[in-house]
């Protein structure tokens, strides 16, 4: 009896705790530029610097060939974010980029496991977990990425295929905050984006998985956010942000960023 009040007792501390660091945190807008930007890209933001609402944390995924331009071109308000980081702390990996480099070199956010990683470069769940362990020792913040290509989603078994991919590229992390990013492969670049109801179905059960592993963090979605889309995307109630390739590359993004702050008139 004594026991299981203790277990209570501690089961609702760590509830409070993640409900409470869930609620501090502020909507969050990334740019993911893939291999899809120039020295243009960065002109046009430095002549249209992008504007980050007091509720939202904005970040750009660069090239690591980048890195020494995005101070140059973007101000403090706009985080710079890597698209991928090793599994391996440091030794021969001739072309591979460690966490402990990319924090020294002042990137505050880790896209990891995005699909175009898993599907065309064949990374595995064992080694989205591997970088996602190396990225949580350090101070970046990792956003992992997951979603279901469209035949699990036409024959339904895609919310057991999106929970097998967490648990897989989760394994072993327990009480860590991340941020995870939804991105249907089928929505992605493609011009369709997943429905309200899709994506709250699978926000929703992402929430609740982080939860019963002691996991906080954001929960949101990319695939085709476009400026015209993003004002009714940021309606979903357990949303938490966008994931945005396309649409951050030119004058959409900041419409989009707009879209997700509540301090912001719509
Ligand atoms: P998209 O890409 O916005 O062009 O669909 C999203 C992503 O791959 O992160």
């Amino acid at each position: 009896m004594t026991i299981s009040l203790s277990v209570f007792l501690i089961e609702m501390k760590n509830a409070i705790n993640s409900a409470l660091k869930n609620a501090a945190m502020k909507k969050l807008v990334g740019g993911n530029w893939k291999m899809n930007c120039t020295m243009k890209t960065f002109q046009f933001f430095e002549n249209t610097p992008l504007q980050a609402p007091s509720d939202v944390d904005v970040f750009i995924a660069v090239p690591y060939v980048y890195t020494g331009k995005f101070a140059e071109y973007f101000g403090s308000n706009v985080k710079m974010a890597a698209q991928d980081v090793s599994m391996f702390a440091a030794g021969a990996y001739t072309g591979e980029v460690s966490a402990k480099m990319l924090s020294e070199l002042g990137f505050e956010y880790v896209l990891v496991g995005h699909s175009e990683r898993r599907t065309v470069f064949s990374e595995s769940d064992e080694s989205i977990n591997k970088k996602l362990k190396m990225i949580l020792e350090t101070n970046m913040r990792p956003v992992l990425c997951i979603g279901e290509p469209a035949s699990e989603r036409s024959s339904k078994r895609h919310i057991d295929f999106l929970s097998v991919q967490f648990a897989a590229s989760t394994r072993e992390i327990t009480n860590a905050s991340f941020d995870v990013a939804y991105e249907p492969i089928w929505a992605i670049g493609t011009g369709r984006s997943a429905s309200t109801a899709e994506i709250e179905e699978v926000l929703n059960t992402l929430k609740s998985l982080m939860s019963k592993q002691e996991l906080s963090g954001r929960v949101i979605y990319g695939g085709s956010v476009s400026k015209s889309n993003a004002g009714e995307l940021s309606k979903i109630e357990c949303c938490d942000g966008f994931l945005v390739g396309n649409g951050s590359l030119g004058e959409d993004f900041q419409g989009i960023i707009d879209a997700g702050s509540e301090a912001k008139p719509k």
